[in-house]
């Protein structure tokens, strides 16, 4: 075993892989995938036709086709060696990794992994339900659903499916499953559901599970953000402080995305994850595999570097060891959101993974 790490330039070390594991989605939420007439008439309300005269179009980004994306058995070797170069953390993500059939076995590949400490998935939920048991049979022990609005009117139009019912029980099922942090993600958008705040917290706090609000960023597939359609990490705080007598968590990993607040004479936590006003590039140490087996080092990448072509050539363990070294010293130090030369990668959040 290699007692190299995974360091960048910036003496960052890589302890937490995100696996896109499909980036196909059964959901089209409007910050994301977003394709229904509601999601593009809010948009083209929010546009300026003097600065943007482009009338808004929304087209679905296109897919891998199925031969191009790696199988189990490679996405459990990428783990395994990365792993074995330091990395702690493993989250699947998709699109919605819950598509990819029979995501359980994969589940059980990763789960045993030596010196894996964490296995986590990132999921809408609509499915959940059904894949419940067996994931957790599989090892998985926790879970983080996407839950943006609790109208159920409101939930369709900012996800672009009826599915608010399904995605509660499937908080539940996960509670009682025993699984252990369930988080809560909700991308606040203004004007969408920024008036919800305060309900989202009221239902995680009885549900047992921690909420967490993020930065609308710029990962849309149809590259319709706006940086006024962004609620600040600052704002989403002062909103809920009148509302909860909020103190600061503890930090425990300065790598954490979220800063966490707990709810005062509770044992209830909330999250705020600002990447867009409050960017926490310093510490990052995420790296991102994509379907098709690239490795990201950025949400924010420009460029990708082809892991599968390597390892389908047959490159050892020790050659992909050493090319995912390289990769990870060209980390870039930081996104660029809001400045003039910021330029959105080609990938949709939907086909990178949260
Ligand atoms: P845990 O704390 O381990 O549960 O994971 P996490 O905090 O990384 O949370 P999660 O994976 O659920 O990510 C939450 C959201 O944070 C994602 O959906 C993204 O919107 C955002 N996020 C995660 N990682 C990054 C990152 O490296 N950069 C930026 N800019 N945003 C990120
Ligand atoms: N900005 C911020 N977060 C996003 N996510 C998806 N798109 C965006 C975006 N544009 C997050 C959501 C979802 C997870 C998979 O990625 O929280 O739950
Ligand atoms: Fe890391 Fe890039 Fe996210 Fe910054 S934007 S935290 S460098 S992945």
């Amino acid at each position: 075993m290699s007692t190299q790490f995974l360091s960048d330039s910036f003496g960052r070390v890589m302890r937490d892989l995100r696996v896109s594991v499909t980036d196909r989605c059964n959901f089209r939420c409007v910050y994301c995938l977003p394709e229904t007439d509601q999601a593009a008439d809010f948009y083209r309300s929010k546009f300026d036709p003097l600065k943007n005269p482009a009338p808004i179009k929304l087209e679905l980004p296109p897919l891998q086709p199925r031969s191009q994306l790696l199988t189990f058995e490679e996405i459990e070797r990428v783990v395994r060696l990365a792993v074995e170069l330091g990395v702690e953390k493993v989250r699947l993500t998709g699109g919605e990794p819950l598509l990819r059939r029979n995501i359980e076995v994969l589940v059980a590949k990763l789960a045993p992994l030596q010196g894996l400490k964490d296995l986590a998935m990132t999921s809408n939920g609509f499915l959940f339900q059904h894949k419940a048991q067996a994931l957790r049979a599989a090892g998985l022990t926790r879970m983080s659903f996407s839950l943006d609005s609790l109208d159920p009117a409101n939930f369709k139009k900012m996800t672009g499916r009826d599915g608010l019912e399904e995605v509660i029980h499937s908080i539940r099922l996960a509670k009682q499953l025993g699984m252990n942090p369930v988080k809560l993600n909700a991308v606040v958008i203004r004007g969408l559901n920024d008036h919800e705040l305060v309900d989202l917290v009221r239902f995680a706090m009885n549900e047992g599970v921690q909420m967490r609000f993020i930065e609308f960023m710029p990962l849309d597939s149809n590259r319709g953000w706006l940086r006024d359609l962004v609620v600040s990490g600052r704002e989403i705080l002062e909103r809920l402080s009148a509302h909860f007598d909020l103190e600061p968590s503890v930090v425990t990993q300065p790598s954490e995305t979220a800063r966490r607040w707990k709810v005062k004479g509770t044992e209830s936590e909330i999250g705020i994850i600002a990447p867009v006003t409050e960017p926490f590039c310093g510490h990052c140490n995420r790296l991102r595999l994509t379907v098709d087996g690239k490795i990201r080092t950025c949400l924010f990448s420009l460029g990708e570097h082809d892991l599968k072509g390597l390892m389908r050539n047959g490159a050892d363990d020790g050659t992909v060891q050493t090319r995912l070294r390289s990769i990870v010293w060209q980390k870039e130090d930081r996104h660029h959101i809001g400045e003039i030369e910021f330029k959105q990668p080609e990938r949709s959040m939907s086909c990178i993974g949260g």
